[in-house]
């Protein structure tokens, strides 16, 4: 029966998998799930099984674009931006925009998710060019990419911040008031790096050490700048997708159009991202709270800022990055 060998297949694929999960190094995060190390970061059992899939299955297409950031740091605005280039000859402001009809996070679907199974069906990823998005470290991403000249985009932000954020998040999709007990756990896991695709300053200094490497295909953008000086920013994603916007579309107001569709005021209050769910059950609305910059100092001691500025100082000296 021609049906039995890709099931035995997929069965000795996951086994595989199994047992390399189990093989690795493992800590507990700080709701006292498990996580496992993996190639420099760590991961829940389920991400990772998404990942060895990703990392055994995918196939790859030269104009794929991934969009890649550590959890909370401005992937939903980043996704947005994104689409509304892409799609801005074909839609502009019309009532069929794919931003009007879906959250950004139905457009751009996670990599680990969509290998959830080890065979997706990729024919159903509809955008032209294929967009996608990960949580996972360069150098997990990049093993799946091979040569292969993707163009991959990371948004980072200031630690504080991505952990209120997340804060915030997590209570928000629990349906739980926020409490300090869990603020101050899960800062304590950040503090430690023990944190699902941590330690944050790993991830950060993998795509940053990435985009040295590959300026042509890896660009690195920061949350923070992109709130400052949204034109440059976004002309500057513009030329790196190889889409940059004409003199004309400069001219009629093309830039800031699309920065008003994408703003956190318009999309939250867009009726899909009021009311839907994502393909994980989270409320569309969770993905849009304050996005103000600092906002962190509202929520955290001087201490816990203190000991978050020294771990930042310390891991990232010796690098060129600018908190
Ligand atoms: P805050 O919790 O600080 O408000 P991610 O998209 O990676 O999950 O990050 C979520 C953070 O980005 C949240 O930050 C959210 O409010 C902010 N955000 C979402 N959409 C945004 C947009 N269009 N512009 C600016 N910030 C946005």
């Amino acid at each position: 029966d021609e049906k039995e060998i890709p099931k035995n297949q997929q069965r000795e694929d996951d086994e595989e998998t199994m047992n390399l999960i189990s093989s690795l190094p493992s800590d507990v995060d700080f709701d006292g799930k498990k996580l496992f190390k993996y190639q420099g970061c760590w991961y829940n059992d389920i991400i990772l099984q998404g990942i060895l899939n990703f990392q055994r299955g995918f196939e790859p297409q030269d104009t794929d674009i991934v969009i890649a950031s550590f959890p909370k740091s401005g992937t939903t605005w980043l996704k947005a931006l994104t689409v509304a280039l892409l799609e801005r000859s074909k839609h502009s402001s019309s009532d069929d925009h794919p931003l009007l009809l879906d959250n950004p996070h139905g457009l751009v679907p996670y990599l680990e998710l969509i290998f959830q199974t080890s065979k997706p069906d990729m024919t159903s990823i509809s955008s032209s060019p294929r967009l996608f998005s990960t949580h996972m470290a360069f150098q997990t991403l990049r093993e799946a990419l091979q040569n292969s000249p993707c163009k991959i985009v990371y948004v980072w932000r200031n630690m504080k911040d991505v952990l209120v954020s997340f804060w915030y998040f997590k209570c928000a999709i629990l349906k739980i008031e926020e409490e300090r007990s869990m603020l101050e756990s899960m800062f304590a896991s950040f503090c430690r790096g023990v944190i699902n695709n941590g330690p944050f300053w790993e991830h950060v200094l993998s795509y940053w050490k990435g985009s040295l490497e590959d300026p042509k295909n890896v660009l690195f953008l920061k949350y923070e700048e992109l709130k400052t000086d949204p034109n440059v920013q976004l002309k500057k994603l513009a030329e790196f997708l190889g889409c940059p916007f004409t003199v004309e579309e400069e001219e009629s107001g093309s830039v800031e159009e699309i920065l008003d569709l994408c703003s956190l005021r318009n999309l939250k209050n867009l009726e899909i991202n009021k009311t839907g769910k994502t393909a994980r059950g989270f409320d569309h609305k969770t993905f849009f709270r304050k996005g103000q910059v600092g906002d962190s100092k509202n929520y955290l001691t001087p201490e816990m800022e203190k000991r978050i500025d020294m771990i930042v100082e310390e891991k990232f000296r010796g690098s060129d990055i600018k908190f």
